[in-house]
């Protein structure tokens, strides 16, 4: 396991489980000290526990500037710095058009968008001090667009856009923005999808099989490190080729 991340301090926000715990994991095995944000504080305390004393659990909610600004700074008084912010957390809300509510659709922006904005601003000033830092944000192959999925989509199209302008005014800072796309992913969610729609999923997948949390940490990893340095504004596919194929769709 390369060591890249030595005494950097890396924010993960959703960390709670899923593919945030895989990528506490990672980024800790790789040295960074890391500060675990999840609105649901039950799950943070066993992972904290086991990523040992260079890690921090802070329960919060990312849609909430208050709470944005409280976690932040509870971060860099724990570890002085903040050089790498993954803005992971995420929530779907799926339903054709007709019957998606407006609390869907705000539920959906809020986390998955306004979340990731909110988080960016409050660590700006951090970064811009240090003259460094990697902002990584987890989108989603999604974001091409994906029936059912409008609020989803449009909120990681979103999130793509956003990557893409703050890549351009926060590159003469040092501070590098750019996104991971996960594809079809092995998560509690996909375990629990029933047997046919999953089959149908696996036949549109190029490689016959899904991804794992840990290819999507290991993508975060690479970005999060020097060996990113001049990749910037980037959307990284982990989705074992299906984004190349639009048909597939
Ligand atoms: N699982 C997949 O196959 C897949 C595919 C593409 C993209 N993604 C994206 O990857 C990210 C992680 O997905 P996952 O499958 O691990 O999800 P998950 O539901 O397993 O975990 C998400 C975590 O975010 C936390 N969270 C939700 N709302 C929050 C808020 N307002 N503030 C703070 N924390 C909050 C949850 O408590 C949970 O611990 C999401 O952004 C998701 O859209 C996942």
């Amino acid at each position: 396991m390369p060591n890249r991340l030595q005494n950097k301090v890396a924010i993960i926000t959703g960390a709670g489980q899923g593919i945030g715990a895989a990528i506490s994991r990672r980024l800790t095995r790789e040295g960074a000290k890391i500060v675990l944000v999840d609105i649901n504080a039950d799950c943070l305390e066993s992972l904290a526990h086991e990523l040992g004393t260079e890690s921090l659990a802070i329960a919060a909610d990312i849609s909430r500037k208050d709470q944005v600004l409280s976690m932040v700074k509870q971060a860099k008084d724990a570890f002085g710095s903040i050089d790498i912010l993954v803005n992971n957390a995420g929530i779907i809300r799926d339903g054709f058009l007709s019957r998606l509510s407006e609390d869907d659709w705000d539920k959906v922006m809020d986390v998955n968008l306004k979340g990731p904005f909110l988080c960016c601003q409050a660590v700006f000033d951090i970064m811009k001090a240090q003259n460094s830092g990697k902002i990584v944000n987890i989108v989603s192959r999604s974001w091409l667009g994906n029936i059912g999925q409008a609020n989803y989509s449009a909120s990681k199209g979103g999130l793509v856009s956003l990557t893409r302008t703050l890549a351009l005014e926060l590159a003469r800072f040092q501070i590098n923005v750019n996104a991971v796309a996960p594809g079809l992913i092995e998560t509690p969610m996909t375990k629990n999808m029933p047997e046919e729609a999953l089959a149908r999923l696996l036949r549109m997948q190029p490689t016959g099989k899904m991804g794992s949390v840990d290819d999507i940490a290991a993508a975060v990893a690479f970005l999060s490190s020097g060996d990113g340095d001049f990749i910037n504004g980037q959307i990284l596919h982990v989705d074992g080729g299906k984004s190349c194929g639009l048909l597939s769709l």
